[in-house]
Order: structure tokens, then sequence, then C-alpha cells
């Protein structure tokens, strides 16, 4: 409630500068040109657009398949490629532009224009082949944020097979999973690499997947990058460079049907185990294209930095696919922000003459968090637009990045989407939207979002509060879930029966201007540093451990992680206490890091002998978030089985 009334208190506009209107894509007539055309058409206005944007082999006929809906499918009887979208396509015009600036943690650079970049993708792409990868076989990606991760997406992309890429921050038993629910032929990785000056050990954890178990995986690719020692098995393993060095720079891109998937990406849902999102080709790519260049505006003289790991769906839309497919620059960094120093992120976009950068707000406050000094030390002139991604943007980060980055002079894009809908859905076009700090706007031409009450009825009035839904499919929207499709249509269209509305699991207001604020997620899923974390997901690897008996996973705000976890345990035996607490709570932090990954380590970890349940036996989550904030309880608690709990919790007892 506290978020609900600042952002309403949010009074200050930021109106687009005529500078930045006069030279943008859009300014505010031909957005509201391009409103007006969807509006009336939405349907026609996607298919108009899809002629003109996408390189299609064959045209389609088919806009939009609605006859198995919600399986919506786009552009069906097309086909297309999207390797040779992004690439082939500039190569007549763009193949001595710069596509890929590089700096590594350690400081090393490297570019590559868009006709080394085909050359590397297209040997890549014929090594695979050799492997025995064909249309529609699976490869996971556990690889660092370094120019071989968008080769080897684009590669695959461009001989039909579908991509899962596992972030490199995922513990080996995370990676096992993912790899067996897609049933991967083959693995690309690396032996290890370097990020904040710490060694990430990628090749050793895809040991420890393989030796137990993902009897799919075939062969694995192995890029050197950190150079140090790793166990190889000569027999399955291949080195990366000595695959390729045998292959034709050369290779025909593999046109396949619009709607052939493209990747997968598993993401947390509230319950079970990660869902493997797919997308499709034609859809997908159109999404990504359009809005690079509404929302950031792309032209041919832009340095895009997307800050975001490869390993996130930011990744794919905005560093693998989008700017490419627009021919631009981007620049990928391996490292930290604040890694060696707190000028980190400010150098490398000095150094690279970045003119677009875009982020995350967990980044933005970490930054802020170390002063006024290091982006000083800089020079930010190029800059001409910043973004935000991954969570609501509070205000004052808002304002901080403005003022401080921006220099009270640059548009903020702040952008809501999901791993889901491909590409971003709600956001100001800097050219055109006088912009709210914490509000994403209003959503992009041709997409159709609302606000609807508890039985999904819109809300009819501007203002208005309730759950975000969109209305209608959209070319980038995913799929389904691989190899579930009854969970695809019960998560995302399942909450309002027979209403057929895309449900987002985000709660959201609605100001009289028809802006949209998000508020946070509905369901059980944590937003830690921009990324979501299943609360079951993180309460069944507690739970794993020997000691534990029942484990209640709760967010708590974090000032900069804008989220952190917060855990209530209950353990075999005798309540742990003291020294013994203190020794079994790092154990536990430890166990999560390796059966989920680093990012889902609890920050807090409290031992009780119960938890607070009602007489039905439902664990009392509301009232473990009020606790984990530490707040006063006002709650009724007198349907509590075992009222008595409670100071135990709050850790009084
Ligand atoms: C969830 C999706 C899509 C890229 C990264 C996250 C939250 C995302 C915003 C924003 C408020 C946001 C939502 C959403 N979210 N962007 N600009 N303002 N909230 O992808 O892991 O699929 O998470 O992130 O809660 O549902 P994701």
């Amino acid at each position: 409630m506290s978020n609900i009334q600042s952002v309403l208190e949010e009074k200050r506009l930021f109106p687009p500068s005529a500078e930045f209107s006069a030279k943008a894509r859009l300014d505010k007539d031909k957005l509201a040109a391009l409103r007006a055309e969807a509006e009336k058409d939405p349907v026609g206005f996607w298919a108009e657009l899809a002629r003109r944007n996408i390189a299609w082999q064959t045209p389609f006929r088919t806009v939009l398949d609605d006859s198995q809906a919600p399986n919506y499918r786009w552009f069906t009887d097309g086909r297309t490629n999207a390797s040779a979208n992004c690439l082939d396509r500039h190569l007549g015009t763009k193949g001595d532009k710069i596509a890929i600036r590089f700096e590594g943690d350690k400081g090393d650079t490297k570019t590559w224009t868009y006709r080394a970049l085909h050359a590397e993708v297209c040997k890549l792409a014929n090594g695979l082949k050799s492997l025995g990868v064909t249309k529609g076989d699976r490869v996971v990606l556990y690889m660092p944020h370094t120019p071989e991760a968008v080769m080897a997406m684009q590669a695959c992309a461009r001989i039909g097979a579908v991509h899962s890429i596992v972030f490199g921050g995922f513990s080996s038993g995370s990676l096992r999973d993912r790899i067996e629910d897609a049933g991967a032929k083959v693995v690309i990785t690396a032996d290890g690499n370097s990020r904040g000056g710490n060694i990430i050990e990628l090749k050793k954890a895809v040991n420890e997947a393989l030796s137990s178990g993902c009897k799919s995986v075939e062969k694995v690719v192995v890029l050197k990058r950190s150079g140090h020692d790793v166990a190889f098995d000569a027999k399955r393993d291949v080195w990366w460079h000595e695959l390729l060095a045998k292959q034709s720079s050369n290779c025909d891109p593999e046109w396949v049907e619009s709607e052939h998937p493209l990747f997968l990406l598993y993401t947390s849902g509230s319950t079970g185990k990660p869902k493997g999102i797919q997308h499709s080709t034609g859809g997908y790519l159109l999404g990504a294209h359009m809005s690079c260049l509404w929302v950031f505006d792309l032209q041919d003289s832009d340095v895009f930095w997307c800050t975001a790991d490869v390993g996130w769906v930011t990744g794919h839309t905005y560093v693998g696919y989008g700017p490419l497919s627009c021919g631009a620059t981007i620049l990928m960094f391996e490292g930290v922000p604040t890694w060696p120093d707190a000028g980190r992120f400010w150098k490398v976009a000095q150094d690279h003459g970045v003119t677009i950068f875009y982020t995350a707000p967990t980044a933005i406050r970490a930054l802020m968090k170390l002063g006024e000094e290091p982006p000083a030390k800089y020079d930010l002139s190029k800059l001409r637009l910043l973004g935000s991604v991954g969570e609501p943007i509070n205000p004052e980060a808002w304002m901080w990045y403005h003022r401080v980055i921006g220099k009270e002079k640059l548009p903020i894009v702040d952008t809501w989407w999901q791993t889901e809908t491909g590409a971003i859905m709600m956001s100001p076009i800097p050219g055109a939207t006088a912009t709210k700090p914490g509000s994403c706007t209003q959503p992009l031409p041709g997409i159709f979002a609302d606000v609807v009450d508890e039985a999904g009825e819109a809300i009819k009035s501007v203002e208005a509060g309730g759950y975000l839904v969109i209305t209608k499919p959209w070319p980038a929207m995913l799929r389904t879930i691989w190899g579930d499709n009854e969970r695809y249509i019960k998560t995302y269209f399942g909450q309002f029966p027979g209403k057929n509305l895309y449900v987002a699991g985000d709660s959201t207001h609605r100001d009289k201007d028809g802006y949209y604020w998000i508020m946070g997620r509905i369901d059980d899923v944590l937003n830690v540093s921009g990324h979501r974390l299943g609360t079951m997901e993180i309460e069944s690897a507690l739970v794993s451990h020997p000691r534990v008996a029942e484990a209640a996973v709760v967010g708590r705000p974090h000032e900069v992680k804008g989220e952190s976890v917060f855990a209530f345990v209950t353990c075999k035996g005798a309540r742990p206490q003291g020294e013994e607490a203190d020794k079994l709570l790092k154990e536990l932090r430890e166990h999560v890091g390796k059966e989920i990954g680093a990012l889902a380590k609890p920050d807090d970890i409290r031992f009780s002998d119960n938890l607070p349940k009602t007489r039905s036996g439902k664990i009392m989550r509301r009232l473990l978030r009020s606790i984990a904030k530490g707040e006063e309880i006002t709650q009724d608690i007198s349907t509590l089985e075992n009222p008595a709990i409670v100071s135990q919790l709050q850790g009084k007892a």
C-alpha cells in the first residue's frame, strides 16, 4: 500500500525535448497516427509492419491464425530466418559497419563487423551441422556474456536449431534440469570466464550436470575463454576453435516457417519447476525489431548498450536479435558495474562512445549508492537515451538517473515487459511521450492492455487498479510452454475462464491520464535484482537439505535488489540456536546456491518450531511478509493454529 501511495503522489511530468523529437523516428503526431492505425485494424497493422520490416523468403498470406486460441499463430505460411534477418540482409549496405564492440572483464577489447560476424556465425553453424545438429534440435548455451554467445544464438537460428540459454549464474543442478526438460543434443559452453575478477566455472558445472543425467546430450562445444585447466572428455567434448577451423565461412540459412521455435528460455513460475517459454521466429523477430526502432529510436550512428546478460530475455531481444536486425552497433561488456572500481560502467560507456544505455533499476540503485563522483569522472556526452527494465523503478532512482546520468535532458524509457511477451509492451516513446518517474506510461502501438477486477471484468474508468491483462494477441507473444501446453493455457489464459485475457501476473494502477504504474507480482514470485524467482523453487531447495522439515519463502523490500529472499525454516529435531543456528544458516545459504544459483540465496533465514498456519493448514504468507518487513502485526491472527509462534518468527524468542 505504501508503494501505491508514493506513486499516486508522483506529480512530476517530463515532456519530450524538442531537440530529441526533431530528430526522432517518432514524434507525437507520428505516434498518434500509428496508434490510430493499430486501433482500427490491429491484425492488418502488424501485417503491414511484418511485410516492410522482416525479410521473408516466402511471403505470408495468413496473418493471424486464431483457430486454436489461445495458441495463436502469426504469419503461418511465411518462411524466414532470424539469422538472415540479423546478418545477411546488412552485408550489401553495412558489411564493414561494426556490429559488436566488446570489452572483457579484464579490459580486453575486440570488434566484429557485420561481415566478420556473419563469417563466424556461418562457421559455427557449419560446425554444429557437422556434429549432427539439424532443424528443431535443441542446443543449450551456458556461456559467458561475450560475443560468442550471440554467435551461438545466431548459428542455431541459422540452421533452425532451437537454442535454450541457461544463465551462467545458475548451478549445475538447475542446468541439468533445463537440459533434460529441453532434451538438448548439444551444449555450448566455455572453460570459464572472469566476472568482477572471479572465475566462473562454466565447464565444471556442465561436467557435473552431465555426469548426473542429461542422456540426450551427444556433444559439448567448449569455447576457450579463461584458459584455465578443465576436465575434458575427448570423446564428447570439442573445442570451439578446433571445430570452426575446419569450416567454411558460408552457410545458407535454413528457411523456416514463421512459427518455427526460435528459442526456449526457462523462467520461474509460482509453482513447480521452471517453465520453458517457447518463442517463434517471425513474430518474435518483428516485436524485437519494431520495439528497437520505436522505443530506442535506433539510428545508424548509435552505439547501443543493453547491460543484460544473454541468459535473460532482455539479452535475447535487445542484445542477440533486435538491434542486429536493425543493423545497429551494439556493445557487450562481460564484467560487472563496479569492478575494479565504482566507475567501471561509466568508463566503458565513455570508451565505447555509448549513445543508448539500457539497464535495470537494481543496477541504478547500486550505482546511486556510490555517489555522483564516479560518473562525473567520465565523458558521457555521447549518451542520448536512457532505459530501464526488470522491475518498477522507484521515483528516487528515476530522478537520480535523470539528473546525474541524463544531465536533466535525456529521455528515460521505463520499459515493462516479460520473458513471455518477447518484446517491450509498455514504454514511453522518447520523442513523443511525456514521462512520469515510476510509470512505464502506455502500451506500444498494436499492444492492447487493460485493468480488470477479481472477476476479470474490465474497469471502465480511466483511473483504475487491479490485474494487468493484455486483451489481444501480439506477434512476439510466447507460443507455449515447452512440453506442457496445458500449463501454458492455465497459467496465462486460465485465470478468467471464457474471457480470453492474457494475465501478466502483475498488479497495476492506471492513473487519470491513462498511464500505467506496475505495482508488483500478484503470485508467489519474487523479483530479486530484476530476476524472477519462484518462492516454491527456493522452498524445495531448502527442504532438500537433510536438517530442514519445512520452509516458507517470502520477499522483503531491499534497497538495492528491489526484493530480497527471506526464508522461515523449521528443522527436524530441536530448533537450532546460537552457534548451531549460525552454522546451519550459512550451510543453508550455500545449499540454495548449489541447488539453484547464487542469486537465490536467502539474505535472511529465521528458524522457528512451526510455521504460522490456518486451521485448514495453509501457511499464512501475508503474515510472514509483514514479519519479514518488520511491520507491526495488525492482521487478524485468531485463525492461527499456533498464535504463540509469532514472536519466534519475529526473532524475539
Ligand atoms: C516481470 C517479468 C522483461 C525483462 C526483464 C524481466 C517485472 C519488468 C518492469 C518495469 C515494473 C517490471 C514485472 C514483470 N518488470 N519490467 N519496467 N516496471 N515491473 O523479465 O524475468 O520475465 O520478469 O518483471 O513484474 O512481470 P522477467
